[in-house]
Formats: structure tokens, sequence, C-alpha cells
């Protein structure tokens, strides 16, 4: 055997004995390299092929692309081995976490209340009427008994619209109520009526934390023969009892609206203030529907009564969840929208 084929075996026993102790594939690289690199061992034997005399160079040459092809063959099996034994002993991925959840919404606070007081009302048998927020002065004001020289006309108090006055109804206002809503109903439809309307109203104010030039209201109106305050009077509390707190208490108070004679305060008490100190909270407006508004939407005199209440939601929302900022309704902050 030549020196030449002393060194090539001696070069694979070599190898071949390093790899079957190789543990990693940074060893492994550095094994490849230093055998059948440019510069490693079989290279080198292989380049001195040249050298040789003629007759020996197919025989040597052989066994040398033998070598090659072997520890070629062998570093690839343990490579792959190597991988596989990786990815075994790699972090390990659990399969029974919960995936990760997309974040989803919920209805505004405000449309809670409007959604929970109306389905109340429809159970007791209203409807849900509608009204344009852009309203007339006769609409808002004058049908509802409220005369030209009334503080609530005043500009000081109304968002006026610049828009020609209709030849009808006088100028274009935001309305400040949802009361017109119960002049339209009653236009068109003779009663028995029982309707609710929900909607947004405006006012001239300055926001703070209990004022904001736009909220929102839920108007009720109920007019038939025989219509009493005893029924305002239930109907309030039943709605108040089942919105809030079984035990809630209802007191009304005697005050002024233009549109109802005689009308009254509504004041809330519910265990839930009784137990923090407060014992009413003054909630809503609402009387007896007064005969002039009657007249105004063309009913015959002295056939029907009824009664109307009117309420703000964020007030009531406000004393529902003790929230003390008017302004947090609408700054849509999810940190604040997301405790409802
Ligand atoms: N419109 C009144 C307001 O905005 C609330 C109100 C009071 C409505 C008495 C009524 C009512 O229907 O009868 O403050």
């Amino acid at each position: 055997m030549t020196e030449l084929e002393q060194q090539l075996q001696s070069a694979r026993t070599e190898a071949e004995a390093a790899l079957a102790t190789c543990v990693d594939l940074p060893a492994l690289d550095q094994l490849k390299a230093k055998y059948l690199g440019r510069s490693g061992s079989v290279s080198a034997a292989l380049e001195q092929l040249g050298k040789l005399p003629k007759e020996e160079k197919p025989r040597i040459g052989k066994l040398a692309n033998e070598i090659k092809n072997a520890l070629t063959a062998a570093i690839a099996a343990k490579r792959e081995e190597l991988e596989s034994k990786a990815v075994a002993s790699g972090p390990a991925i659990d399969v029974t976490l919960p995936g990760r959840r997309h974040p989803i919404g919920h209805l505004h606070p405000l449309t809670q209340v409007f959604d929970r007081a109306v389905t109340i009302f429809r159970r007791m048998g209203f409807a849900v009427e509608d009204g344009p927020e852009i309203e007339d002065e006769w609409h808002c004001f004058d049908a509802l008994n409220t005369p030209a020289d009334h503080p609530a006309r005043d500009i000081q108090d109304t968002l006026y619209v610049d828009l020609p006055p209709h030849e009808k109804y006088g100028r274009y206002v935001m309305r400040t109520h949802t009361s017109p809503v119960q002049i339209r109903t009653m236009m068109k439809q003779k009663p028995p009526i029982r309707i609710v309307a929900p909607g947004r109203v405006f006012r001239r104010d300055n926001p703070d934390a209990t004022h904001s030039p736009t909220f929102h209201q839920i108007e009720g109106l109920y007019v038939d023969k025989n219509v009493t305050v005893a029924d305002l009077k239930g109907t309030v509390e039943f709605f108040f009892q089942r919105l809030l707190d079984p035990n809630t208490k209802v007191r009304f108070r005697p005050h002024f609206f233009p549109y109802t004679e005689p009308s009254f305060e509504i004041d809330l008490s519910t265990p839930h203030f009784r137990a923090r100190g407060k014992e009413w909270i003054e909630i809503a407006g609402c009387g007896m529907v007064d005969p002039n508004v009657f007249k105004s939407v063309g009913y015959p005199d002295d056939e029907y009564t009824g009664w109307a209440f009117g309420f703000g939601i964020e007030r009531l929302a406000m004393v529902m969840w003790s929230i003390n900022d008017i302004r947090l309704f609408t700054e849509n902050d999810v940190r604040f929208l997301e405790q409802f």
C-alpha cells in the first residue's frame, strides 16, 4: 500500500470516528471542513494524485473518490439526524393553549339604556316613534303651548339652523327636546296613542361634567279616553322598577311645563342610592297633556285626556352606573366604554 493510500485510509477512519462522536451541527460543519473542505485532508490527498506513477493513478483515484463519496454521504446522514433531534428538543409547543382572541365590541352604554327602556315600554304596548333632529319652531314650541316669548326659545338656549324658514311652521331649530314627536304622532293618528320616542336633542350649552350641547331623551305619550294621573304614576313606577330595581320608589313633585297641566318632576329612590345616603334623585318631567296641545293637533275638545313624560338618557345612565362626567359618553375612550 502506498503512502497516499495509507493517508487516505487513515483520514477515513479518523473522520468516521469523529462522526460517530459528533453531537451537534457546528461540530459537524467543522468536521466537514476538516476532511472534505478545500484544504481538508481528503482533498489534499486527491491533489497529490497528479504526482503518482501512471499505473497507480486509477486505483488510488478510485479509492480517493470512494472515500470522498462515503464521507459526504455519512456527513449528510448525520446532519439529518442532528437536525431532527434539534427540532424534537427545541422549545415545546403546547397545542392545548387557547388561541389569541380578537377583542369583541359591544353596544354603547347609551344604546343599552335605550334598548332596555324601549323593551320595557314595548311590553306595555307602547310603539316606537321617531322625528327629525332638525325641527321647526311650530312643532318644537308653538304646538307644545310654548309661546314665542318663552325663555326656551331664546337664542341663548336654542340652536337655530341657518335655513330659510318654513312658510307655515317658522324657523328651523335643532330640536331641544323629543316632545315635538308627540305633536307629529298626534297629527298623523287618532287616539288611542301609546308611544315612546327615543332620540337625540341639542341645546346651546357649554360642555362641562353635567352639560353637553347634545344629549338624548326618551319621550312618552299616552292619549285615550279617561287617562288619569294614576295611570301616569303607575306606568312610570313600573318602568323604573323594571329598569333599576323592584324596590325603586317614585315621587311626583309639582312643577311647570308649558305642554302639561298639571306637571310634575319625577324623583327616584333606589335601594342602591339609599345605601349611599342619597335619598331622592330628580330624573324626569311629566304631566297631563295640556288641552292647548290637543287643540293644536286638531283633536276635539274634551274627548281625550293623556299624559306625557320625558327624561334624559345620559342622566339616567350616569345614575345607574355612577358615572360622573357626561362627556365620557361622546369621547369614545375604549377604557371607559368597555366597562359596560
Ligand atoms: N321636554 C322636557 C325637557 O326637555 C321633558 C318633559 C317634561 C317632557 C314634561 C314631557 C313632559 O313630555 O310632559 O326637559
